[in-house]
C-alpha cells in the first residue's frame, strides 16, 4: 500500500533522511523505531507532504505522491496523527469529532468512535482543554479514524502518558488492527509497539539500520541494545 524508495529529506540545508526505503502492505501494522532524533517524525512528515522528499520515490496505492500536498493526501486516505496532538482546545469533544466526520465517508462514524473510546462519550461536552493527556490522545486518534484512512500514520500515540493509559491505548489500537487497519506506527514504547506490530524498521541517523519481523526484534535483546539503546 505504501512504499518509500531511497527517500531523502531535511530542513533548510540540513539533510535528515539519507535514503530511507520501507514498505507497508495492506492490513499490516509496521513499527518505525529508533532513538530520539533518528528521523522517525521526518519520515512520517515526508510521507504526508509536510517535509517534502528531496529525492527518491514515495508511492501510495501505486500512485507517486512525493510531490502531493498534505490536504490532498488526507482526502486520498492517509490519516496522520502528529507528534503533538492536534485537538482544538476551545471546542468540545463532540465538536472536535463532528468537524471531521463525513469528509471521507466509511465504516468509522462518530457513534463508532464513541463505542471504541467510551471515555470520549462520557466527556462529549467537555472542552478539549479540559481533557487529560490520555483523553486528548484518544480524541486525536478518534479524529484520525473519522477520516476513514486507508493508511494511518501514528507519531508516538502514547508519548508522555502514564503506563495504564499507554496499555489502554494499545488495547484500542489492537481493536483497530483487528478490523484490518493498515498502520505505520512511530513509537518510543518499544515493548508495546513490538507486541502490536507485524514488522519493524529501526532508523538510525536517517537510515534503516534494522528491519524484520517484530517478534524477532522483541526477542533479540542484543539488537535492541545496539539499535534502540534499551
Ligand atoms: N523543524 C526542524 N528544523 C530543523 N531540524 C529539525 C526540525 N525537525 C527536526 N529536525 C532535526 O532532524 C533530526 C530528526 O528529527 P526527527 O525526525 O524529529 O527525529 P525523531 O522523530 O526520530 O526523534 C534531528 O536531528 C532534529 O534535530
Ligand atoms: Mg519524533
Amino acid at each position: 500500500m505504501l512504499r518509500l524508495d531511497t527517500v531523502t529529506a531535511g530542513y533548510g540545508e540540513t539533510q535528515v533522511l539519507h535514503g530511507v526505503s520501507l514498505e507497508v502492505g495492506a492490513g499490516e501494522v509496521v513499527a518505525l523505531l529508533g532513538r530520539n532524533g533518528a528521523g522517525k517524525t521526518t519520515t512520517l512528515r515526508s510521507i504526508i507532504g509536510l517535509t517534502p522528499a528531496w529525492a527518491g520515490r514515495i508511492t501510495f496505492d501505486g500512485q507517486e505522491i512525493a510531490r502531493a500536498k498534505p490536504h490532498a493526501l488526507a482526502l486520498a486516505g492517509i490519516g496522520y496523527l502528529p507528534e503533538h496532538r492536534g485537538v482544538f482546545p476551545s471546542l468540545s469533544v463532540h465538536e472536535n469529532l463532528t468537524l471531521v466526520a463525513g469528509r471521507r465517508p466509511g465504516a468509522w462514524t462518530v457513534a463508532r468512535v464513541y463505542d471504541l473510546f467510551p471515555r470520549l462519550a462520557e466527556r462529549r461536552q467537555n472542552g478539549g482543554a479540559q481533557l487529560s493527556g490520555g483523553e486528548q490522545q484518544m480524541l486525536a486518534i478518534a479524529r484520525a479514524l473519522l477520516l476513514n484512512p486507508k493508511l494511518l500514520l501514528l507519531d508516538e500515540p502514547t508519548e508522555g502518558l502514564a503506563p495504564l493509559i499507554v496499555r489502554e491505548i494499545y488495547q484500542r489500537l489492537a481493536d483497530i488492527k483487528a478490523e484490518g487497519a493498515t498502520v505505520l506506527l512511530v513509537e518510543q514504547s518499544v515493548r508495546f509497539a513490538l507486541e502490536l506490530a507485524d514488522r519493524a524498521y529501526v532508523l538510525g541517523r536517517g537510515q534503516v539500520e534494522w528491519q524484520g519481523e517484530a517478534a524477532r526484534l522483541a526477542g533479540d535483546a542484543e539488537a535492541q541494545r545496539t539499535w534502540l539503546g534499551v
